[in-house]
């Protein structure tokens, strides 16, 4: 795998258009502007770029919600940290970027937010994908049928934050 010089930093509003360029490339679930913005201003701290070169090539942005644990036996409710989406240019993968933005957004849906775990949804014939989040200790949860507009189920997976 060749290496490459990249750095992670918080999102700023003036690159959402970037982001949206990116994830309009490369995945099929897409949301409008405002969503983006939502995101950004309520947990910035979780919304990161990744640049080479000052040329955006990555992001991961999440969320934060309160439901019940799904993993182990805490009762109650918990924050939960909901990774919304990720995405890195295809030139630009197995270079570990998508390891860095994932290890910093977790690192930030714990200690910023007060996370106790971390989960998402997965295409289950996005092999790849599963096999990035196994390697950074997420496990299959269950299966949400039809979970994707073409009809497509997700797999839920989960990791302790
Ligand atoms: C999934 C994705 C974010 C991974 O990003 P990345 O920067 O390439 O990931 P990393 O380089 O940090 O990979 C870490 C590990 O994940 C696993 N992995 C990543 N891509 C893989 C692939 N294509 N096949 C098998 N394993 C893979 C490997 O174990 C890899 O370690 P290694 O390169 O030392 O073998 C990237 O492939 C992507 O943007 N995919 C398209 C969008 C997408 O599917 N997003 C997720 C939607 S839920």
């Amino acid at each position: 795998m060749e290496r490459v010089e990249f750095r992670v930093d918080e999102i700023v509003e003036d690159e959402i258009p970037q982001v949206i360029r990116i994830n309009e490339s490369v995945l099929p679930e897409n949301y409008p502007y405002y969503f983006y913005e939502m995101l950004y201003r309520n947990y910035p701290k979780a919304f990161l770029v990744a640049k080479v070169g000052g040329k955006i090539v990555g992001y991961v942005m999440s969320r934060v919600e309160h439901s019940l644990h799904m993993s182990g036996f805490l009762p109650g409710f918990i924050k939960k940290g909901h990774i919304v989406s990720i995405a890195i240019l295809p030139d630009y993968r197995r270079k570990g970027i998508g390891t860095e933005l994932m290890r910093r957004a977790m690192e930030s849906l714990k200690n910023v937010y007060g996370c106790k775990e971390v989960y998402l949804e997965v295409r289950v014939s996005n092999r790849p994908a599963i096999e990035f989040y196994h390697k950074l200790g997420f496990r299959i949860d269950h299966v949400i049928k039809r979970y994707y507009k073409d009809g497509e189920d997700a797999y839920v997976m989960v990791r302790e934050l």
